[in-house]
């Protein structure tokens, strides 16, 4: 027996005497549906639940239940469905306990269902406000709840950190994480370590400052606050974070620039993983705020730590440990918030057991550090990429020559900044010792801003957001820009650093990935595919419709003897809204939903409801040539990010090419002076933009219309 599995049973028998024991003694309710730090630490060994976002503390997402198999997953049918009831993203991964799913829709709402029938038990709704949607890059979306002691934990898109009651939902505490007044977000799943909730923040593309903080779980005081980039007068903060700053960090920074008045970035937007084995924490950080590193930091040639970086922090002080940055001075938007997972490979000494770091972020590495120093151990790339040429014997990128020179005609890079790997998370096999990445090409045109940034607008990245956006182009050019966008399922094998094999998939941004120890991964699609391959070659075992994208990460549970597997779909986030580039017909329905499987299941996924939409614009076209490209200019500053390049739309949210508020100027200006449709998140713009810039967005959006209908396109691929 290894001494792995050894300490896990020993684990799980301390799990189940501390639960004997307390039932003994305390018959609250809290305690028969609490989650104790031992039930955690076994979860892998308790694999009926659903403990934590990555599965458990190594966040492999492998499951060892083994209801389901290469030999029946032909007779997997639905269990049963929930309506999640929104149209916008989704994100989250399901958490099983105690035959109770945790699961959270768009806007941090929090739904407690029946895990065997799929019945309603509460939902909770912190009630964001919809003018606060305009703060977040990439959607009103959440990625999950943590559960604890008798709590749920939630991480709230405006910034709250809430426990609620896991039995009832009642609010048990709320605290704000950040200053409100300032574009911060939350859509990550909260992390449990020893009593603390650790929380991060999303805000990069809009200037803030990144970092992490420890709330203790009972009573919601924050504990410690680690920054992962300088103090802006790079002061004190009184911070776990104030030596390593005052030691190591402030001096990769300038004194002016960017960061200085907007924060710099390195948002710790995602994965948070407690490594039991070294007692630390690690923290996948951001990209820099503003995105090009010469507005950022104009002054310093620095690396701008602890900018896309994996940190490690002592799981009880919160204080540095140790760190590897993946993209020096990231300039891409490159995080290195994507999906660690912890696992041992035979890569010591004599082939023993290590405790390594695996790391796929967006810069296109897939990276194997050792988890105790932190040290480069190996990486290499997993997908086409033009900006690095490899990584050097400590792991730093080889930058290509030209990666950097955005003064002069937009310079296509990839990876771009949806990266080649996102959110969706990556899982693990440590019986096929392969991570299985969710991996895409989206290249981006980086050029430098060409006027002086608008110091009221949104979005603050310090590139030209209309860079490579023409007002006219012939027919097919749409097409062209989808094709560019690719995405595959990658078998990696982290010790030989290459893929065992590779399934190329009909386009990007496809689901989280689930691994069974049975020999099978599972992973959604955009398109609303759920497949399940062999895990050790790929072979397509089974494919299922779930009628709506299909992107979040799944779990898996067991009740009453049979195995259930559960996905939310409804596709949303950062790619429907800003890169899509239409969508080819016809647009997956839009419907956040819970899907859940078992074999022999007999339930119906329901048909969404078809909204019916005229490709036709609403009124003629009107503006001079200058005025349309003042609009394109206008659009993509202010409105592009949500309502997508070109002005097409993906069908998350309205095209505006034939909107019916294009048809007047009364009606367009209601929305966009005096936010007539704020509570579903299109905010005002009336400090950003004077009614003549408005007006020339309207001119812009309805050229685009015409030309979409000249061009044949309005009802095709891209007209949706
Ligand atoms: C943060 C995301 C976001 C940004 C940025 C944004 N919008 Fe919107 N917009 C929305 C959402 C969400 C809706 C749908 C609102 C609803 O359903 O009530 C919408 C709806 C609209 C509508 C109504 C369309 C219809 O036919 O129902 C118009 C017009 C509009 N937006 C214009 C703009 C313009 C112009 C800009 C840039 C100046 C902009 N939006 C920027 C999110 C955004």
């Amino acid at each position: 027996m290894s001494n792995a599995l050894k300490a896990s049973l020993l684990a799980t028998a301390c799990a189940v005497l501390v639960a004997c024991s307390n039932g003994a003694t305390d018959n609250s309710t809290s305690e028969t549906i609490g989650v104790t730090d031992a039930a955690l630490s076994a979860a892998v060994s308790n694999p009926e639940t659903w403990l934590t976002y990555g599965g458990d503390y190594k966040e492999q997402r492998h499951s060892r239940l083994s209801g389901i198999t290469k030999d029946n997953i032909a007779d997997m049918g639905v269990a049963w469905t929930y309506d999640l009831s929104t149209g916008r993203g989704v994100e989250s991964t399901p958490i099983i306990h105690d035959g109770i799913m945790y699961v959270t829709g768009a806007w941090s709402i929090v739904h407690a269902l029946d895990a065997k029938t799929g019945e309603e038990i509460w939902t909770y709704d912190p009630e964001v406000s919809g003018e606060d949607a305009v703060k977040g890059c990439c959607d009103v979306v959440n990625r999950g709840v943590a559960i604890y002691d008798g709590k749920v934990y939630l991480g709230v898109f405006d910034g709250r950190l809430e426990a609620l009651d896991a039995k009832t939902g009642d609010v048990v505490w709320s605290k704000v994480t950040v200053d409100q007044s300032l574009p911060y977000t939350i859509t990550m799943a909260p992390r449990i370590v020893k009593g603390k909730v650790i929380i991060g923040n999303s805000g990069g593309e809009l200037g803030v400052r990144g970092y992490v903080s420890a709330y203790d779980a009972k009573t919601g005081d924050m504990d410690w606050r680690f920054y992962t980039v300088p103090n802006p007068k790079k002061e004190a903060d009184g911070a776990a974070s104030d030596p390593i700053m005052a030691e190591l960090v402030n001096d990769t920074w300038g004194d002016t620039g960017g960061w200085v008045t907007d924060g710099g970035g390195g948002t710790a937007w995602d994965s948070i993983v407690f490594d039991e084995e070294n007692d630390q924490i690690l923290v996948g950080v951001g990209n820099g705020s503003p995105w090009n590193a010469k507005v950022r930091d104009p002054q310093s040639k620095g690396d701008n730590l602890f900018l896309s970086s994996i940190l490690a922090l002592d799981a009880d002080t919160g204080t540095y440990k140790w760190h590897f940055q993946t993209t020096p001075r990231d300039q891409w938007d490159f995080t290195a918030t994507q999906s660690i997972i912890l696992a041992d490979l035979p890569l010591g000494e004599n082939g023993a057991d290590l405790r390594v770091v695996m790391q796929a972020p967006k810069n296109g590495f897939f990276y194997v550090l050792d988890a105790a120093t932190g040290e480069y151990i190996s990486g290499n790339n997993f997908v086409p990429m033009n900006w690095a040429t490899g990584l050097d014997e400590n792991g730093r990128p080889i930058e290509a020559a030209n990666a950097r020179q955005t003064d002069g005609e937009p310079i296509p890079i990839f990876p771009g900044p949806l990266g080649a790997h996102n959110w969706h998370p990556m899982a693990y096999s440590p019986k096929e010792q392969l991570a299985y990445i969710p991996a895409q090409m989206i290249p981006q045109l980086y050029q430098d801003m060409q006027e002086e940034p608008d110091p009221d607008a949104y979005w603050n990245i310090g590139y030209n957001l209309s860079a490579g956006l023409p007002t006219e182009y012939p027919a097919g050019t749409l097409d062209f820009f989808r094709g560019m966008n690719q995405g595959w399922l990658v078998a990696w094998d982290p010790i030989k650093q290459e893929a065992r094999w590779t399934v190329k998939q009909d386009g990007p941004w496809n689901g989280g990935v689930l691994s069974l120890d049975t020999g099978i991964v599972l992973q959604g699609q955009r398109e609303g595919a759920l497949a399940a391959y062999d895990a050790a070659n790929g072979d397509k075992l089974w494919s299922t419709n779930v009628k709506a994208g299909a992107l979040s990460g799944m779990s898996t549970y067991e009740i009453d003897g049979e195995q259930y597997m559960t996905i939310t779909t409804g596709w949303g986030s950062a790619y429907a809204l800003s890169a899509s580039y239409g969508y080819t017909s016809p647009v997956p329905p839009q419907v956040g939903r819970v899907v859940t499987f078992k074999v022999g299941g007999t339930d119906t996924i329901p048909d969404a409801m078809e909204v019916a939409i005229e490709p036709t614009p609403k009124s003629d076209n009107f503006g001079t040539s200058a005025q349309v490209k003042a609009g394109l200019e206008n659009y993509s500053t202010n409105c592009l990010v949500c309502h997508g390049p070109f002005a097409v739309s993906a069908g998350v949210l309205p095209d505006l090419r034939w909107s019916y508020a294009t048809a007047d100027k009364n009606e367009w200006t209601d929305i966009l002076v005096n936010g007539a449709l704020s509570e579903n998140g299109m905010v005002s713009f009336k400090e950003q933009l004077s009614p003549d810039a408005m007006e020339s967005i309207r001119a812009y959006v309805m050229a685009q219309g015409h030309m979409a209908v000249s061009n044949g396109e309005a009802g095709g691929p891209a007209g949706n």
